[in-house]
């Protein structure tokens, strides 16, 4: 199994370039279930969880060619990616396959949408909380169909004639939710509103690229979404939005190691809630052309309370990191964890690195420490394995990050683009 090895202490200077986003790159691929003609999307990452929905949606008939494997002059791989739907080969989505990623599960939507049923195992993904999908059932029970657990698995079906348009409103937001909504909806008879819908920018990424599909979605990126259903969808091509996450990742970094960095290929208002956090903890972050730069001053980092919520509020997938930024603040923050249960694993391993943090219920006391200490340890899951590597970073000496192949599910070439800044990282093969 692969580990990073990070000798920490220096700062970092230069470019990164942002890649695609994973989490708009994955409903996007599985919306090329929809249509028998071809999808295509640019600016795909190159990630484990790419390829993992890429032998699913195998599974089910998608036929899938790559190309655009070239380097790019600012180092960053863009791939465009093909899929084509012809017929769907198989309705099952089983367990051993999406056990591994939680998002294969939206495969539900489509598969019912255009085949009228599917059967789709319950899903795994990050042991991040209990992670239910009682929003999913109601969801596309609201549109007709008949929803049913059996033994690990959901069968689903859609009433004779197809999915039918209905007012839903979800208890709770949910951005798979909202995903699977959208795609179900758009082949649906009739009109759905979806009321309390996510409004994640990847949500807006998945409705642009279904309405030059063909089909009539107005209003994402609010809170309610108007879904006109259309008999069929037509191929496509869509760029994927830059990775937000991965922006807010390296912005910290540079904020907690101090440097100047410029974040390329990605846009300052995909995360103004971040940016505003980081910029109050000292970094001076601003908007140039292409991208983002970031000035870190190491040592002079001040503390920020943060509190996770839906987007447009904190997204609770930079948590991890900003708190890995706050173990070396001037003083004590609170970071507070409202979308998931069980999303703190990262504290006993930032403890490892000398960070002083105790938990009350759903909140961290931060008390940062004027320096940290590299360590063995160890990634537990995606987002929390960047957080220790933001720690090395900025530790004395060499911090040794096991287990990254949760990493690997959602950074596209970490080491690589750290080292072209300045950075010591190293992946060693055992
Ligand atoms: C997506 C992102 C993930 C991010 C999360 C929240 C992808 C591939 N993943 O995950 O990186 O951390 O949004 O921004 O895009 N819930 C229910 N019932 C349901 C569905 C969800 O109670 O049927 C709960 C979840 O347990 C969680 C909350 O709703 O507490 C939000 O989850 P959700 O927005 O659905 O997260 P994902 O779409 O899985």
């Amino acid at each position: 199994m692969d580990r990073i090895r990070i000798v920490g202490g220096n700062a970092l200077n230069g470019i990164i370039p942002i890649s695609g986003a994973k989490n708009a790159a994955l409903p996007l691929m599985i919306a090329s279930l929809l249509t028998s003609d071809t999808l295509t999307l640019e600016n795909v990452p190159h990630l484990a969880d790419v390829e993992g929905l890429i032998r699913i949606l195998g599974n089910h008939g998608v036929d899938i060619a790559v190309n655009g494997r070239r380097e790019h002059q600012d180092g960053s791989y863009s791939r465009t990616v093909h899929f084509t739907c012809r017929t769907v080969a198989d309705t099952t989505a089983p367990y051993e396959l999406v056990s591994k990623m939680r998002a294969s599960f939206w495969v539900i939507g489509p598969l019912l949408a255009r085949e009228g049923q599917a059967r789709v195992s319950l899903p795994g993904g990050c042991a991040i909380g209990t992670r239910p999908v009682d929003l999913f059932i109601e969801g596309l029970t609201a549109l007709g169909a008949e929803m049913e657990i059996d033994g690990g698995y959901i069968n689903a079906k859609a009433p004779k004639g197809g999915l039918i348009g209905a007012r839903y409103t979800f208890p709770k937001v949910s951005v798979g939710a909202t995903h699977v909504m959208l795609m179900a909806a758009s082949l649906a008879r009739g009109t759905t509103v979806i009321g309390n819908a996510a409004r994640e920018p990847e949500v807006v990424d998945l409705a642009n690229c279904l309405n030059a599909m063909g089909a009539k979605i107005s209003g994402a990126g609010t809170s309610t979404i108007t879904i006109e259903g259309v008999t069929s969808l037509s191929g496509a091509r869509h760029r994927v939005l830059p990775d937000r996450i991965e922006t807010g990742t390296y912005a910290m970094a540079v904020a907690m190691t101090g440097g100047d960095v410029t974040l390329s290929g990605t846009d300052i208002s995909l995360l103004d809630t971040a940016i505003e956090a980081i910029r109050r903890a000292g970094a001076e972050v601003s908007a140039v052309e292409g991208g983002i730069r970031v000035i870190g001053h190491g040592d002079a980092i001040r503390p920020v309370d943060i509190v996770t919520e839906p987007f447009p509020g904190f997204p609770t997938d930079l948590q991890a990191q900003f708190m890995g930024l706050m173990t070396r603040a001037n003083g004590i923050s609170h970071v507070t964890e409202t979308i998931f249960e069980n999303r703190f694993m990262h504290v006993q391993e930032l403890a490892r690195l000398g960070a002083k943090i105790t938990l009350s219920g759903q909140t961290a006391r931060i008390e940062g420490v004027t320096r940290l200490r590299g360590a063995p340890v160890m990634a537990t899951d995606l987002r929390a394995s960047v957080s220790l590597v933001i720690g090395g970073l900025a530790a004395e000496g060499e911090t040794m990050v096991s287990r990254v192949y949760h990493l690997d599910r959602g950074f596209e070439r970490l080491e690589e683009k750290l080292t072209r800044c300045g950075a010591i990282v190293e992946r060693i093969s055992d």
